[in-house]
């Protein structure tokens, strides 16, 4: 998961990192409040998580509050590449002496980590990397052994960076460390004219494996992630929002990925993915089902379940409890193939729901959910 810079930035201070004064808003009348509480002059910065907001115009320097809230008024519901601005940062501007580029990122082919530095930060270090290869220093982190404060002298030495950045560069080993991420960047690092060392840029990658260790994640996740995508993990669905109105719930990764194919391909959109694995429980389905339907956009639902382990009829008897504990309000098209199909089939049957109805193959399926779906 990738964190914002606000976020970023958080965890840098946590840690002991220097940074600019900053607070974050979706409005831009609060943000005139923050501009006055930050000293009036701020750099008023899009949050989303992608690069080269600066050069897209998310990164601007504003005079006062009012230009503070003109410029937040402008770059709030901008697209960067293809994110929409929901909130900006603003942050007290400093007086930038120098700016250099630091990260520590997972080097999975040799099996360490890798710093990356460079004393010409500021611009996307892609550039100065295939211009001036020479000047981004690339040194191999032992994960055993981390960036002592040894390691960090050598680093800032390679780069060329002040030795006075030592101590930061110690403590961004200590935010991957500690917050498990895969991924720690600044970018830019700058030594102020006053001569002091800050983070005015963070980007940072947690390693989502690592989540159920990091207790406070699941709290962050609810506050800033998709509601559905929460209501899900919550209940351990394997769910991702998507953009259409077709639901769609399966049994393994790859038969769901090939049914949101097909669901495309009969000319709608699917709303989710959710796979819910091969045990598929009447629990389970009827967890998937009131995630599925509690989003407003889905209009119709397509079970597509192979059965295999567990049977057809399992699932069925799955589907027919959930039935009971959920209040179906779409159409639901199941179609059942595989071990136990007939009897699977015919507990559905039997069951008589005015909304279920049922297919025999997946296209089958497929198609019937769309025209429910597209259908006014
Ligand atoms: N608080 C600040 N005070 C003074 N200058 C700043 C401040 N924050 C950013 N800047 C200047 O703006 C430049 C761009 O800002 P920043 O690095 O945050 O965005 P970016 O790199 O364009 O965005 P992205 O990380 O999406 O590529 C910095 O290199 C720095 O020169
Ligand atoms: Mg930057």
């Amino acid at each position: 998961m990738d964190l914002y810079e606000h976020q970023a930035r958080e965890l840098f201070a946590e840690h002991g990192i220097p940074v600019p004064r900053a607070e974050v808003t979706d409005s831009p009348k609060e943000a005139r409040g923050i501009a006055r509480r930050l000293g009036g002059r701020v750099v008023v910065k899009a949050q989303v998580k992608t690069g080269g907001r600066g050069k897209a115009g998310g990164v601007r320097l504003a005079a006062d509050p009012a230009a503070a809230e003109l410029t937040a008024r402008q770059i709030l519901g901008m697209t960067i590449k293809g994110h929409t601005v929901g909130t900006v940062m603003l942050a007290q501007p400093v007086d930038i002496e120098a700016e250099f580029y630091v990260s520590y990122v997972l080097d999975r082919a040799a099996g360490r980590f890798l710093a990356i530095a460079s004393a010409e930060g500021g611009t996307e270090i892609e550039e100065v990397a295939a211009t001036r290869p020479a000047a981004v220093a690339r040194i191999p982190v032992d994960p055993a052994e981390g960036v002592t404060p040894a390691k960090a002298g050598e680093i800032a030495a390679a780069a060329g960076l002040p030795a006075q950045t030592a101590d930061t560069l110690v403590r961004l080993w200590q935010v991957l460390v500690r917050e498990d991420a895969l991924l720690v960047e600044v970018n830019p690092l700058v030594r102020t004219r006053q001569g002091q060392i800050l983070a005015l840029d963070g980007k940072v990658t947690l390693d989502d494996n690592a989540a159920f260790r990091q207790s406070r994640r699941s709290a962050d996740a609810a506050e800033h992630g998709d509601p559905l995508e929460a209501a899900a993990a919550a209940k351990g669905l394997n769910y991702v929002k998507l953009e259409g109105e077709v639901g769609v719930i399966g049994n393994g990764a790859g038969l769901v990925m090939s049914t949101l194919d097909v669901v495309a391909g009969c000319g709608a959109r699917p709303a989710n993915f959710l796979d819910i694995g091969g045990g598929a429980s009447a629990e389970v389905m009827a967890d998937g089902l009131s995630v599925v339907l509690s989003d407003p956009a889905v209009k119709s639902v397509l079970v597509n379940v192979f059965g295999g382990i567990t049977a057809c009829d399992a699932v069925a008897e799955g589907i027919v409890r959930a039935l009971d504990t959920v209040r179906l309000t779409k159409p639901l098209v199941v179609r059942l193939d595989g071990n136990n199909a007939v009897r699977g089939r015919a507990i559905l049957d039997a069951r008589r729901h005015p909304l279920v109805q049922q297919a025999t193959t997946m296209d089958g399926a497929a198609r019937r959910a769309a025209e429910l779906a597209t259908a006014v």
